[in-house]
């Protein structure tokens, strides 16, 4: 074979090595991992909807784990009171003692009231990071899009183009990143109201109930596990290239813009919990 045969081999291999489905169906990366009653498909399986009632949330989670790439879906949340319900997007390497694990929490709340954006970023069993975002849309009047990129350089958290978190990877500053153990995707639906909404305060009304998400546009676009070796390492992974390492300058000023407008609690300047702020907080962006 000569040199060009090989290259255009192996670009096929590279391309083979990660998946890329735009968008796939809900069957095809996922199954029900809680309460299959409640978790109902539509329009063929691209789209589904979940459902919590007094008998029971739900939950699905995806069939393999990916270690490195983009996860994102879009989602419509519970409209009108959704007070002490929660529904939550994650990734999760299901290790026990050492989990790696990058959250979205959906924090309903009473009718007229901003849903909140709880994110979590756990690295090596170490958590305790929440920062809570005011969403400046009804994220229950239609469709947005959540996702999380993850490569050697940081996890962003996106709500639809704008970055709500960075967690750079500061392994100088002795700080753990994932960067070795595959996750999975989940998502579940579920009542939290001793905590979710104005910190407990604000209970779920059953009379409200069942309540309904929908969920649309699966794409997960990374290196599969199992699957071959070489991927999650392979710098042409286009997760990892140059305009993936860093936030751009309009990205920089959209997150500004949430953190000045938009946050309501941030672990970081949480002085009760955190007498000394965290290394990861004084990394920058
Ligand atoms: C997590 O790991 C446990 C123990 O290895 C396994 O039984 C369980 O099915 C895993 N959970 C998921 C959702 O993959
Ligand atoms: C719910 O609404 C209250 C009052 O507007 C607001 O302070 C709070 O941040 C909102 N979110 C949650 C999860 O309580």
């Amino acid at each position: 074979m000569d040199h060009s045969t090989l290259s255009f081999l192996f670009h096929l291999l590279t391309l083979a090595a990660y998946v890329s489905a735009l968008p796939a169906t809900f069957l095809q990366d996922f199954r029900v991992t809680w309460a299959d009653t409640h978790i109902k498909q539509l329009q063929g399986g691209a789209a589904i909807q979940l459902t919590l009632d007094q008998s029971s949330g739900c939950g699905f989670a995806s069939k393999r784990q990916y270690l490195f790439g983009r996860v994102s879906m879009k989602i419509k949340l519970i409209p009108g009171d959704s007070a002490g319900t929660v529904a939550a997007f994650y990734m999760n390497s299901n290790t026990s003692g050492i989990r790696d694990e990058l959250d979205f929490e959906f924090l309903g709340n009473r009718s007229g009231h901003p849903y909140t954006v709880q994110t979590n970023v756990y690295t090596h069993g170490k958590g305790d990071r929440e920062q809570r975002v005011n969403l400046w849309f009804d994220p229950a009047s239609d469709f947005h899009t959540y996702s999380i990129l993850w490569n050697h350089y940081h996890v962003l958290f996106f709500v639809d183009e704008v970055p709500i978190r960075v967690f750079k990877s500061n392994q100088a500053r002795g700080i753990a990143f994932p960067k070795s153990q595959p996750m999975g995707v989940y998502s579940t639906l579920w009542e939290a109201d001793d905590w979710a909404t104005r910190g407990g305060l604000e209970k779920i009304d059953w009379r409200k109930a069942p309540f309904h998400a929908f969920y649309k546009d699966f794409d997960i676009e990374g290196c599969p596990n199992p699957g071959p070796a070489s991927c999650a390492s392979n710098p042409n992974n286009w997760w990892e290239g140059p305009a993936f390492r860093q936030l751009s300058a309009i990205q920089a000023r959209k997150y500004r813009w949430v953190r000045v407008n938009y946050m309501v609690y941030d672990y970081c300047t949480d002085k009760s919990r955190n007498p000394v702020t965290p290394p990861e907080c004084l990394a920058g962006i």
